[in-house]
């Protein structure tokens, strides 16, 4: 018997064990999408959590011991191993089970660098022509402070070049704060070796979406739009979070600017890489911004986003591990991707004091309220067991999720789900998916 209640036909190959990587709602959403595959009957998730060990076997080993991965996935014949995060993508873990011939869903070393390096994914856009905003790049502090005196626009953007666990990204509105910024960047070093060199970038102004997209070297198809609503606290005030909540689809992003990203933009993109000699399979999220000149990239991850993931998911209707092994077989031009139409907001339940200092250990109660609740999911981001309780063990905490026939709905079914669970501490947004009140 699989995951998803099917039982084996006689004749019929082997079901297939998954293993996920990672450790948050992110990986949580992928694990309740891939136990709907009929194909699947057994997941692992390393290291996971607490809600995800309501679907997965967690095993504790960290996402960064590719040496422990590798040996887990030959020791339990895994049949696909599909890594959630960032820091493994960019380090090279796919290249690793690569070599030790375990099939695995996420770019190479060498194109997980889109994400991996601004100051790479920047000089590609501007070598092909992608849309995107004028920059320049530094690897010498005072060569950056005297460009930020002399030719730079305010309010600017700073990026660290490298990883910085989302807070790499400094927007300063003159020139004292990103004469500051360069220098808690470059010299500090306090995104670490993350600023050994930085992107100074023009300051955009419009509605951000998120598009994740499925990618399999050549042939990109669109998930459905989402948009994160980024700052801690309500108003988009306070400092930049993983994303506190979104929404998906986003009604600013209309069938013709959706045309016009796919041929200026994804498509574009997925060339360039293929002709740099690093062919990208595996997912790339495309931050736009709509800008009065059109739409223009931000940024580029190279995974799914969180918690981006836990409102796109819910909507797919295709079965995901179909589309992972098209893209790892150079055959997503023969997947039919399909998503409900309705629509999915997700908030973000968290630890008060996120993303700076809070507290962990918190009982959660309340999550039986969701069990047999058709569209309304909680996907666990920061949570761990107990003494038999599940707690709190993160600053995000949980993704409370819900779906609607229209945006409306789905924001007020998901609040409405926000007050069926409760942990000292609990702090939220109100005002997740408030824009879509402006759309005319
Ligand atoms: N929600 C933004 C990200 O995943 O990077």
């Amino acid at each position: 018997m699989t995951l998803a209640g099917v039982q084996r036909k006689e004749g019929e190959a082997d079901y297939m064990k998954v293993l996920i990587v990672g450790s948050g709602g992110r990986e949580h959403a992928l694990a309740w999408k891939i136990a709907q595959s009929p194909r699947v009957d057994k997941i692992y998730c390393a290291p996971g959590n607490a809600g995800i060990a309501q679907i997965a076997e967690c095993v504790p080993i960290k996402a960064m011991d590719f040496d422990a991965l590798v040996t887990f996935a030959r020791e339990k014949a895994i049949d696909l191993t599909v890594v959630g995060m960032d820091d493994p993508l960019v380090g090279g873990i796919v290249d690793v089970f690569e070599s030790h011939g375990l099939r695995v869903f996420g770019p190479r070393k060498n194109a997980a660098i889109l994400e991996g390096s601004k100051v790479f994914s920047k000089d590609l856009m501007k070598k092909y022509h992608i849309p995107t905003a004028e920059y320049e790049s530094f690897t010498d502090p005072e060569a950056a402070l005297e460009y930020l005196r002399t030719k730079a626009s305010f309010p600017t953007v700073l990026k660290a070049d490298g990883l910085a666990l989302g807070k790499g990204v400094l927007i300063c509105q003159n020139l004292e704060e990103a004469e500051a910024g360069v220098r808690q960047i470059m010299e500090d070093k306090k995104f670490g070796s993350a600023g050994d060199r930085m992107v100074i970038e023009q300051f955009m102004t419009g509605r951000e979406v998120s598009v994740l997209t499925f990618v399999d070297g050549k042939t990109v198809k669109p998930m459905a739009s989402a948009m994160d609503h980024k700052r801690a606290g309500d108003g988009d005030t306070g400092l930049n979070t993983g994303g506190m909540g979104n929404f998906s689809p986003s009604p600013f992003y209309t069938p013709e600017i959706a045309g016009y990203c796919q041929k200026n933009i994804f498509q574009p993109t997925v060339n360039a890489m293929a002709k740099e000699g690093r062919p990208f399979k595996g997912v790339i999220f495309f931050g736009l911004m709509l800008t009065g000149d059109g739409p223009k990239v931000l940024e580029y991850n190279a995974r799914f986003g969180d918690p981006e993931a836990q409102v796109v998911l819910p909507r797919m209707k295709t079965d995901i591990v179909d589309v992972f092994e098209a893209c790892i077989d150079g055959k997503l031009d023969q997947i039919d991707l399909a998503f409900s139409d309705k629509a999915c907001v997700c908030v973000i339940l968290a630890s008060d004091g996120y993303p700076v200092k809070y507290g962990k250990g918190f009982e959660i109660r309340g999550l039986e309220n969701f069990k047999d609740k058709d569209g309304y999911y909680v996907f666990h981001s920061g949570t761990a067991q107990k003494d038999g309780k599940i707690v709190t063990n993160g600053g995000r905490v949980l993704g409370v999720t819900a779906l609607g026939s229209t945006l409306q709905e789905a924001r007020a079914n998901a609040y409405k789900a926000v007050d069926w669970v409760d942990f000292d501490n609990k702090y939220y947004r109100h005002d997740i998916a408030k824009s879509i009140d402006e759309v005319k």
